[in-house]
């Protein structure tokens, strides 16, 4: 780490690697010989072309998503993806959703303006989130337009480990805090969408990845920002682009593939959650909010179970150089966001840490 920099566990915006920092530093003020930075630059150059154009290619090349998908830049964040899904994709105006935490159910709440037939096809809320619906416990329908899910739920800590069987029904899905954590299998989605302020880039943009069959639906009632068909076919420019948060993502792809891409990015990732797993398992001072075999590689929740000594907890964490513990309040506790940009020692420090808070305060 470099000098003043503290360990930032935020859930998002969160930390971005310190080369792509100091790259940014480097290039701020003549980016390439053009006299000028990116934030400076027309949207319409040569110069920023090749940094949108290269950041969708990186991204295809670092995924390894099929040609048959399509690749999109959006505003409005994930969020705005919400209301942009049942729009472009809700032809016959029936989708299934599977509420696995707050997104799932910002998403299906939205989703309900849009279609006559939103319909709630499996919830743990009953369970407060602590867990991922079971395939058996879905209700779906067969003549959906769609099924979404919420891959990784970022507030309360849990993880789709498998994907649900949805048949010929698209599988969409929202992978904000988990996109380019792992490898995945773009073939078996119809559609991953992700805000970029975790794991990509720093916030202003969503990035949408679609099956290019699943496009020419649209509702004539869809802004045009967000219209998936006319977008694709104007490069993701029918208005001025988030231009410099899709340079840094850029940037971020580069680092991705400098370090051996998206395998050495979840060996990297598994070991971290292991550290912070395997000693969350040996202490019964610290419980862990979600269920064992839907943890989150990405969102790591847990409590003492005791309010007044979950908030010592966080204040002592910021006197010791770390922040952004404290858990979301629909969930209590603490959460430690480790993406993609935080370092082991990082994830080391903070365990020790934790074991030394147990031990002052273990009656
Ligand atoms: C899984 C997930 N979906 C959606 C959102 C909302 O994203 P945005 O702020 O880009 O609209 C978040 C934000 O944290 C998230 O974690």
């Amino acid at each position: 780490m470099i000098e003043n920099r503290i360990y930032n566990f935020s859930a998002g915006p969160s930390m971005l690697p310190e080369e792509v920092l100091l790259r940014a530093q480097k290039e701020l003020l003549n980016y390439e010989g053009s006299g000028m930075s990116v934030m400076e630059m027309s949207h319409r150059s040569k110069v920023y072309d090749n940094i949108i154009c290269g950041c969708r290619e990186q991204l295809r090349s670092v995924m390894n998503i099929p040609d048959n998908y399509k690749i999109l830049f959006l505003q409005g964040g994930a969020t705005g993806m919400f209301a942009a899904i049942p729009l472009n994709l809700g032809v016959t105006g029936s989708a299934d959703y599977i509420i696995s935490g707050n997104f799932s159910g910002n998403a299906y709440k939205e989703a309900k303006k849009y279609l006559k037939d939103a319909r709630e096809a499996g919830s743990t809320k009953a369970d407060n989130f602590s867990r991922i619906p079971k395939q058996e416990e879905l209700t779906l329908n067969p003549d959906a337009d769609y099924v979404h899910i919420c891959e990784n739920n970022t507030i309360f800590g849990t993880k789709w480990h498998t994907l649900p069987e949805t048949g010929n029904v698209p599988l969409v899905a929202d992978l904000s805090s988990c996109i380019l954590s792992e490898p995945v299998d773009v073939s078996k989605y119809g559609m991953i969408y992700a805000g970029a302020q975790k794991n990509m880039a720093p916030a202003g943009f969503a990035v949408v990845i679609i099956r290019e069959d699943l496009l020419g639906h649209v509702s004539p009632l869809c802004p045009t920002i967000w219209d998936f068909t006319t977008q694709e076919k104007k490069d993701s420019m029918i208005n001025t682009p988030p231009t410099y948060p899709i340079y840094i993502c850029k940037l971020v792809l580069d680092w991705i593939e400098s370090i051996g891409g998206l395998e050495e990015m979840k060996r990297r990732n598994s070991e971290k959650a292991a550290l912070l797993y395997n000693y969350l398992d040996t202490t019964d001072f610290y419980k862990c909010a979600a269920a064992k075999e839907d943890r989150s590689m990405m969102n790591v929740t847990f409590r003492t179970g005791n309010d007044e000594l979950d908030a010592k907890f966080v204040k002592e964490s910021v006197a010791r150089g770390f922040t952004n513990l404290k858990g979301h309040r629909l969930v209590g506790g603490m959460r430690a966001s480790i993406y993609n940009a935080m370092p082991k020692e990082g994830v080391e420090a903070l365990v020790g840490f934790m074991k030394e808070f147990e031990q002052a305060n273990r009656k």
